[in-house]
């Protein structure tokens, strides 16, 4: 896992569309583009760059295929606080990424069973195209990824979850009321999210340092969701010296971030 912290949120912002932009296939290649995609306040200076980036024509995203991490159930597609509507907003207005390229789990559905069908067909599609490149998270305060709460299955796919209390009372300040906050959601599995060939995680601010310090130094456990970036072979996590601040490795962090040039290798 490589932990980078930046000294304001630009270049936190700046650091993870690096990161970002460094494991996706060039544009042009023969390859097509497929990017993992987050909500939340955490990624959105992260889109920015990247939209700067297209803008400086460094990237081009007009190709790319966009998966979702997670979606509300119980409230239409077109519901202005759906994923989907924020998906539109923050990222494709921002990235160039088409509409019709966004995939978004599908949290409507004439019975349970035809949600859930159409969750496992979701694992199905990402596999179908070959996999995520490059999964851009965040982190919920009380530790959870995508909407993987505390308590899930460490391999799961694409599933419905019954959302905590905590992450309702995080996301009423986007409904009018708690009680206009759905109670479940389709969301990734973790199992699925670590398929992704990198995994690119930004935080920032006090309220994420406990959720932090317990993904990253903590056991691996279904209680920290964020502590299955430990199993993944190329984490890059990406943070602000608040949401740093409850981390025992820092220097070991700042150390190896200065990373390895021609010099190390003289013999001492
Ligand atoms: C939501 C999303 C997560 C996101 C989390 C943190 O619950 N499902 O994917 O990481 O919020 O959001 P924020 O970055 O706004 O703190």
């Amino acid at each position: 896992m490589r932990v980078l912290i930046g000294s304001n949120s630009q270049q936190v912002a700046r650091i993870a569309a690096d990161n970002v932009l460094s494991a996706l296939p060039e544009p042009g290649s023969t390859v097509r583009q497929v990017l993992g995609l987050a909500t939340g306040s955490s990624p959105l200076g992260l889109y920015r760059e990247l939209g700067l980036a297209v803008s400086e024509s460094r990237a081009d995203f007009s190709h790319t295929l966009g998966f979702a991490l997670d979606e509300y159930i119980g409230i239409p597609q077109t519901h202005p606080q759906s994923y989907r509507q924020t998906l539109i907003t923050e990222v494709c207005n921002v990235i160039g990424l088409r509409p019709e390229n966004l995939f978004v789990p599908q949290g409507t559905g004439n019975s349970v069973i035809a949600v859930q069908k159409a969750a496992d067909d979701y694992d199905t599609s990402i596999a179908a195209v070959g996999g995520v490149q490059v999964q851009i998270l965040g982190i919920g305060a009380n530790g959870h990824l995508g909407f993987n709460e505390p308590g899930s299955a460490l391999r799961s796919r694409t599933r419905i979850k019954r959302l905590a209390s905590k992450t309702r009372e995080d996301n009423a300040r986007f409904f009018s009321g708690i009680n206009h906050v759905p109670t479940h959601c389709v969301t990734q599995g973790l199992g699925t999210i670590l398929e992704a060939g990198r995994l690119v995680l930004v935080a920032t601010g006090f309220g994420k340092a406990d959720a932090i310090a317990a993904a990253l130094e903590g056991p691996l456990s279904a209680s920290c969701p964020g502590s299955v970036l430990q199993l993944h072979p190329d984490a890059v996590v990406v943070l602000d010296d608040a949401a740093a601040s409850r981390l025992k490795l820092r220097e070991y962090y700042d150390d190896a971030a200065a990373g390895i040039s021609e010099e190390h290798l003289v013999v001492l």
